[in-house]
This record gives C-alpha cells, structure tokens and sequence, in this order.
C-alpha cells in the first residue's frame, strides 16, 4: 500500500503527535559525567583543549558533582591527575591515591550519587602507556595486578562501579576475580571493551598529560578498521563477567554501538570522548554549529543506535536542556 493512501507526513503534522510517535527519548538518567581530580585545595584548573572542563581538586570536586546530581544525572567517572608518576603507575593503585580520596569524599557528602572509576594506569605512568612496558612492549599480564589493585583500592574507597579502560586481555576475569575476594562481589564491572586507537582522545590527554612518551597505543586498542572484532572483545568481556559493556569513541562508531546492542543482553555504554565534545565545541564557538542542538542530536542519534548509557562531558548542559519542561 503506498501513495496517495499512506502519507508519511501524516503522523509529522503536529507537535503532540511527533512526541506520541518518537522511538527514542533521552533522559538526564541516561547521562554519566566525566570528572578530572588534581591535587591541592581550591583548585578549578581550566582544561584548554576542552572549554567548560576542568581539573578540580578533591573540595572544588564535590561542589561540581552537588550541580550534577541537582540536575538528575545519576553518575559521575573519575579520572585521576596524580602529583606523582612511576614506570608501574602506583599513584594509581595507592589506597590514598587522588581518586581514592576524591571517591571517600564524594560517597561522604553525595551519598546518593553513583560513582564510577576509571580504571587504567596511563595517567599515572611516567611513560603514558596503559601497561607496564619492557623492552619497548606493553606487556599484558603484569599489567593485570596494577589493575587488580587499582580496582580493589577504588572499591574499598566505595567505588559503586569500576570501569577498566587498558584495553589489556583478561583485565574483567581478573577484576572480578579480586573484587570478589575482597568482598565487593556486589560491585558492577563497566568494561572498556570496544574502545578503538582513536585520534579522538586527543584533548582527553592533554588534560591528563597521559600522551604515550614513545609509540602509540595501537598494540592494545582496536583498529578503527574492524567492528567484528568490537563483538569479539566484547563478548569475551560478557563471559569474563563484564556487567556492563562499553564502547568508545560514540559518535564515529554508531555502527558498532549498534551491533552490540544486536549481540548481547548486557546494558551498553557508550563513551562521546574529549575529542568529540572539543570538536563540537570549537565549530559552536565559531557560530557555525548551534551547540545544544547538536549536543542533543548527536547524544540522541548515540542512544538510538543502541547505548543505555551515554559518558558524555556535555551531561550537565544536556540535562539542563532536557529538564526544560516540554509543553
Ligand atoms: C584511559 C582513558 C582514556 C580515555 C578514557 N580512559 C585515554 C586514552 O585511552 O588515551 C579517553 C576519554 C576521552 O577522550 O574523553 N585511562
């Protein structure tokens, strides 16, 4: 049955009719916040390669995270700037590391928001890598016991969910394996587990200063090439008793997002990185992009192709937009 009896048009006609027939709603309880902890009291350091973001220190952090959770947005990833880094990245997995502390404070004043962890060593390695490096190779089961530690240490803060982020083999199987035996079996594992060697991160490491010091991260994140390879790690991430499955970056990699969704039960995560909000950023600065339209629309378009669950670093002005009563 085609024209003149059906008229897609039809159900566009009106506004009240478009919201009736939308497939796809975003939420600000789809939406995670990136956070940066730095060192120091007081501290509200501006990241210049990604305007409106910024490094807090542990006090200044838990003023940001309050406007979070008043605009309904359920969770909050940590990401770590240490004073101090080694070969192995022990600033990372030291009970009394940035993070550890940012965590204890937040589930103290913010009891009820949710807080993520990434974990991953590259920001507090002396050469940037995501592994312990010998000989020029990151090598892949040595790294697993910073991991190991790095989780346990997040979770004994009262981490309510650790996100690995290395892209090293065995790093679910591994984390579980110590979480479960330090007694945080009721803590959620959010994998890494489709996370590509995108160019896309590049602001992300200026923020951290986490730039690898030779090479490129090409042995361990996956080629932009591949996608069955994404349902591959995946679905070992799945078995290894990944609770949530992520992948990283979103908007270039709907496609992926979207085969995911097809292949597991899991709920999906999707990360819109640095470079991706830079980008948006820098053509809205220039007057050629409207910033909360496309920041809806892309959020939007990330969710339709399949994720539950969006880590973007324009959570709080997406909820702001969306908390605006419709009529
Ligand atoms: C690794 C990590 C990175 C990001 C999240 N976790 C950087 C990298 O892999 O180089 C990137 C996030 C972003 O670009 O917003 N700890």
């Amino acid at each position: 049955m085609g024209f003149p009896r059906q008229r897609m048009r039809r159900l566009r006609e009106s506004e009240p009719l478009r919201r009736m027939v939308r497939e796809t709603v975003l939420a600000p309880s789809n939406l995670i916040y990136p956070l940066f902890v730095r060192e120091g009291t007081d501290q509200q350091e501006a990241i210049l390669s990604m305007p409106g973001q910024f490094r807090w220190s542990v006090d200044r952090l838990i003023k940001e995270a309050t406007d979070v959770h008043m605009l309904g947005i359920p969770a909050v990833m940590l990401f770590g700037i240490p004073d101090h880094k080694d070969e192995r990245g022990s600033s990372g997995y030291d009970p009394n590391g940035i993070v550890q502390r940012a965590v204890r404070a937040l589930k103290d004043h913010l009891p009820g928001l949710f807080v993520v962890t990434d974990v991953c060593i590259d920001e507090y390695t002396s050469h940037g890598h995501c592994g312990i490096v010998k000989d020029g190779r990151i090598v892949n089961d040595e790294t697993l016991d910073c991991l190991r530690l790095m989780a346990k240490t997040h979770a004994e803060a009262g981490a309510d969910m650790v996100a690995p982020s290395d892209m090293m083999d065995g790093r679910v199987a591994a984390i579980r394996d110590e979480l479960d035996r330090g007694g945080f079996e009721h803590v959620p594992i959010m994998s890494y587990a489709a996370k590509y060697a995108s160019c896309l991160y590049a602001p992300f490491r200026e923020a951290a200063s986490s730039s690898p010091a030779f090479g490129d991260r090409c042995s361990y994140q996956m080629d932009p090439a591949n996608a069955r390879e994404a349902i591959r790690e995946v679905r070992a991430d799945v078995e290894e008793g990944a609770d949530v499955i992520m992948v990283k970056p979103a908007l270039p990699y709907l496609d992926v997002i979207s085969r995911t969704r097809a292949e597991v039960d899991v709920p999906v995560a999707a990360f819109q990185v640095s470079g991706e909000y830079s980008m948006i950023k820098a053509a809205a600065g220039q007057g050629w992009l409207d910033e909360s339209k496309v920041t809806l629309e892309t959020l939007l378009s990330i969710k339709r192709a399949g994720a539950d669950l969006i880590l973007t670093y324009f959570a709080k002005d997406a909820a702001k937009l969306l908390n605006v009563a419709t009529p």
